[in-house]
């Protein structure tokens, strides 16, 4: 496989048309046989590759050039999220508006150029696939939650929904609920995930104030956390940062296999 096929194949089974702002290939690559997958990869991975014999190392998290510059144009895709979930647009918009101004700010801050130029020294194929991977898991717990929790359900039932997943199960972390009760109603639930990052305090409340009873984040700041639990509304489930990353990178990687390419897996929780 190429590295163009590669990341066609992850867009195909995200269900997406375009490469989104926040996933890239680095350093183009021909007949890749042999990858090293990392969820975050640099320097010592290029290198620790070179010296194994890999063709090719694929991170999930963006590295350099334009995916970790224009890697905040992602988190709009909370917008459509949101408004999916019920949320009027301006709402939505507004939600949105003041993370997506730091992430811009912070971009700013990134040295973009050092391990994408480590790669080209090294001539090692390098690319990283992001939100189409996220967009993988994010469908994944949609579609456990749309079969099991019901309209009566109670927020411990999504939980025990998801601890279906081998990854959760796997995990070091624990899913956890960090707002609200076990024994509370879920009501509407929603699987706010594949937008970057997470949603911090404005969306949470932005979707407890618009019918939606549980949020579903893979992490969030100690910071928004304390905030939603001042206001004592709805209920927040996080799952956990790695063991959800590894829910929608388990699938592609098994694609991948199926192609016959070789993966060695670092840091991702098993399937
Ligand atoms: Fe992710
Ligand atoms: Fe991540």
């Amino acid at each position: 496989m190429d590295t163009e096929e590669i990341i066609d194949l992850s867009l195909k089974l995200a269900g997406l048309r375009e490469v989104p702002e926040d996933s890239a290939i680095y350093v183009g690559g021909k007949d890749i046989g042999k990858v090293l997958f990392c969820i975050d990869a640099g320097v010592s991975e290029l290198w620790l590759a070179k010296k194994l014999g890999y063709n090719a190392v694929i991170a999930h998290h963006p590295i350099g050039g334009t995916a970790v510059l224009n890697f905040p144009q992602v988190f709009r895709r909370h917008i459509q999220q949101m408004v999916d979930a019920g949320v009027p647009v301006e709402e939505a918009e507004k939600a949105v508006s003041r993370k997506f101004e730091q992430l811009k700010v912070e971009a700013q801050t990134r040295n973009y150029a050092h391990a994408v130029d480590f790669a080209k020294l090294l001539k090692m194929p390098f690319m990283n696939i992001h939100t189409p991977l996220d967009e993988i898991g994010r469908k994944r717990m949609v579609s456990k939650i749309n079969a099991k929790v019901k309209g009566n359900s109670r927020v411990w039932e999504v939980v025990s929904a998801l601890m279906e997943f081998p990854e959760f199960r796997h995990a070091l972390t624990k899913i956890e609920i960090c707002l609200g009760k076990g024994e509370n109603m879920a009501g509407k639930v929603v699987v706010s995930h594949a937008a970057g990052t997470n949603g911090g305090y404005e969306i949470a409340k932005t979707y407890f104030a618009h019918g939606v009873g549980t949020v579903l984040y893979i992490h969030i700041s100690a910071a928004d956390l304390e905030k939603l639990r001042a206001e004592g509304k709805g209920n927040l489930i996080v799952t956990g940062h790695i063991a959800s990353d590894s829910l929608g990178i388990n699938p592609f990687i098994h694609e991948l296999e199926e192609m016959g390419v070789s993966v060695t897996r670092i840091g991702i929780v098993e399937g």
